[in-house]
């Protein structure tokens, strides 16, 4: 990704507030804007931020086909404001769950360590809601490859393990009238290239030659991680 290509948020977005669209706005950092795109189930209907499964993954494939992110329905709100890093000293701020209770939030669901990431015949990578060895906690992302685990209520900083920065965040709108949520872009760090890279040659094979280069267009299914792979592990 070219690095040019991001741009400095600073606040834009009251428009949108005015209007019943709550943007998730990153008041400095890194962004990047995606075409937006409205999350539907596995019917093509719109996820409503209300009826969110609480506390469970699901995964959609964003800002490519390719490239998985989760969507999770936080136990409580997830307050804007944290400040936060990437690896090569980026400074951003996390921007804050959306929906009526601010407790809906969207990652990359890929770990900044060595990207492992869902795939359909497993996951190693999950939203752990009980009590996590590796974490020490609830309510964190943990990735059991080489046990490393994340804040998702604080922007995907790295509560232990060996990523080196918090995993990037994939900016949300809840549209209030509606309850519907769109993805609209990334913030944190830009590593999709390197995702790329490294798993081309199943990426091709799972989605076709190509084809998770794509982005996906109007709209996006998000499914449960427990629906997407056949297995997930927790640690
Ligand atoms: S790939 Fe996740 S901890 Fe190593």
């Amino acid at each position: 990704m070219d690095r040019r290509n991001f741009i400095k948020v600073c606040g834009a977005g009251a428009a949108a507030i005015a209007a019943g669209v709550h943007t998730q706005l990153v008041y400095a950092g890194t962004v990047k804007d995606f075409p937006k795109v409205k999350l539907v189930d596995a019917d093509g209907k719109p996820l409503k931020a209300s009826s969110l499964s609480k506390e469970e993954a699901y995964v959609f494939g964003y800002p490519f086909v390719g490239t998985p992110a989760f969507l999770i329905a936080l136990p409580s709100a997830a307050p804007a404001g944290a400040a936060l890093k990437t690896e090569s000293g980026e400074e951003y701020s996390f921007p804050g769950g959306v929906g009526g209770n601010k407790n809906i939030v969207a990652y990359l669901a890929v770990c900044t360590h060595q990207l492992a990431h869902p795939e359909k015949k497993g996951s190693v990578i999950a939203y752990t809601a009980g009590n996590s060895e590796t974490a020490g906690r609830a309510a964190a992302i943990t990735c059991c490859s080489h046990n490393s685990a994340f804040d998702p209520a604080d922007g995907g900083r790295v509560i232990t393990g060996k990523a080196p920065q918090p995993l990037p965040g994939i900016r949300l709108e809840h549209d209030a009238a509606s309850d519907e949520i769109y993805a609209t872009g990334m913030y944190g760090a830009d590593m999709l290239e390197d995702f790329f890279k490294k798993f081309k040659g199943n990426l091709n094979k799972e989605f076709g030659i190509g084809k998770y280069r794509e982005a996906p267009a109007g709209t996006v299914q998000a499914v449960l991680l427990s629906k997407y792979s056949a297995d997930a592990d927790r640690c």
